[in-house]
């Protein structure tokens, strides 16, 4: 079997999560290379990949690596130049979310895009690839629902991580663009439709340090479809129980929800508390599986000259959308897409 050869970027919380993919649970492909501006990083991946060729230069990598494929799980202000010097250099790109963190950025990664059509690129949405996920955009495509036309969407980290959300509030662009454009996604992709406005309000109880740098801890955003569908997002960052992703899609003859309960497992406790089922503690636990089959899907894609459903365009719009719905939640008035 042929084997792709991949080279990562980034070898932070996420990224060691898809270098272990990569390196041990992926058929056809294989890690040969490194890169990260951190050594302990380019130590963890000598040691615990066994991965030997390591860089703390992206261009180097690309320049004298033997691979046909980089993964981007750098620092999301990285990505577009990444991408884009990637695929100039003739290789393979997935790019971790988001795309970019300007719009400007994210229209020069769409050209470089476009000028290598011979290239795989593959955006990590990987919600999308997640089996609950999937299965509910199955069920809506089979009619199972009717036509739908809402979908409300839950998004709220462990208060028992809120102290690294503290730390990166200033520079994090907002709760919205930090948090809510997976659901953006998912919202465009179950409804099949655009938002052309979005109305959203913040407020903040608990932590008055997310107030002290402009952004909240907790917000919701209403969205106005073309074809008259509704979108409703809450993020937030203090669940005492654990990571809340929860998601509803609504429709004309039946709905669909995506872990109403966010359950760990299948395990109940019966004990002096009650009946208690435990929360899953955070997004390398809950998607776990999303993340090794979308690694999967690109190796997939690229061996076979297939391009992916989730495209460079959708990362550019989810952005756009992100960006407006900021605009509406800091000036409180309704903003047009
Ligand atoms: N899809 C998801 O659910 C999900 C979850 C978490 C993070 N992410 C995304 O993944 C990316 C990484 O997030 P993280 O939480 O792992 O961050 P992190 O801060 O833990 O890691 C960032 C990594 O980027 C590396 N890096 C930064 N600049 C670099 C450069 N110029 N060249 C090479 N390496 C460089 C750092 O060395 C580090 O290894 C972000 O874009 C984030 O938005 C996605």
């Amino acid at each position: 079997m042929k084997k792709i050869k991949v080279g990562i970027a980034g070898l932070g919380r996420l990224g060691k999560v898809h270098a272990n993919n990569i390196a041990f649970k992926i058929p056809n492909a294989e890690l040969t290379a490194a890169c990260s501006i951190v050594p302990a990083e380019l130590e963890y991946a000598q040691k615990e990949l066994g991965v030997t060729d390591v860089y703390t230069d992206f261009r180097e990598m690309l320049a004298k690596a033997d691979i046909d494929a980089v993964a981007i799980v750098t620092t999301s202000s990285e990505h577009c130049w990444q991408i884009e010097a990637a695929l100039d250099a003739g290789k393979h790109v997935f790019s971790d979310k988001p795309l970019g963190v300007n719009l400007e950025e994210c229209k020069q990664a769409e050209a470089a895009v476009e000028r290598h059509p011979d290239k795989i690129f593959f955006l990590g949405f990987m919600r999308r690839y997640d089996s609950s996920y999937a299965y509910a955009k199955q069920k809506i495509q089979e009619g199972a629902i009717g036509t739908p036309y809402m979908v409300k969407a839950t998004g709220i980290d462990p208060e028992a991580l809120v102290e690294g959300s503290i730390k990166f509030a200033a520079t994090s662009g907002g709760i919205f663009i930090d948090m809510a454009v997976h659901d953006i996604d998912l919202m465009r992709w179950f409804l099949d439709d655009e938002p052309t406005e979005v109305y959203a309000i913040g407020s903040t109880f608990k932590h008055p340090e997310f107030k002290a740098v402009g952004d909240d801890e907790t917000a919701v955003a209403t969205y106005k479809f073309k074809n008259g569908g509704i979108g409703v997002i809450h993020v937030g960052r203090t669940a005492p129980h654990g990571y809340h992703v929860e998601t509803e899609i609504v429709g004309t003859e039946g709905s669909i929800r995506i872990s109403p309960v966010p359950e760990k497992n299948l395990a109940m406790l019966y004990n002096s508390n009650g009946v208690v089922t435990e929360c899953v503690e955070g997004f390398p636990q809950r998607f776990a599986e999303a993340y090794l089959l979308e690694m999967q899907e690109f190796i997939n894609c690229v061996c076979e000259g297939r391009k992916p459903g989730v495209t460079v365009y959708d990362g550019t719009k989810s952005t756009a959308i992100a960006f407006g719905t900021t605009e509406a939640w800091k000036s409180g008035k309704v903003v047009a897409l």
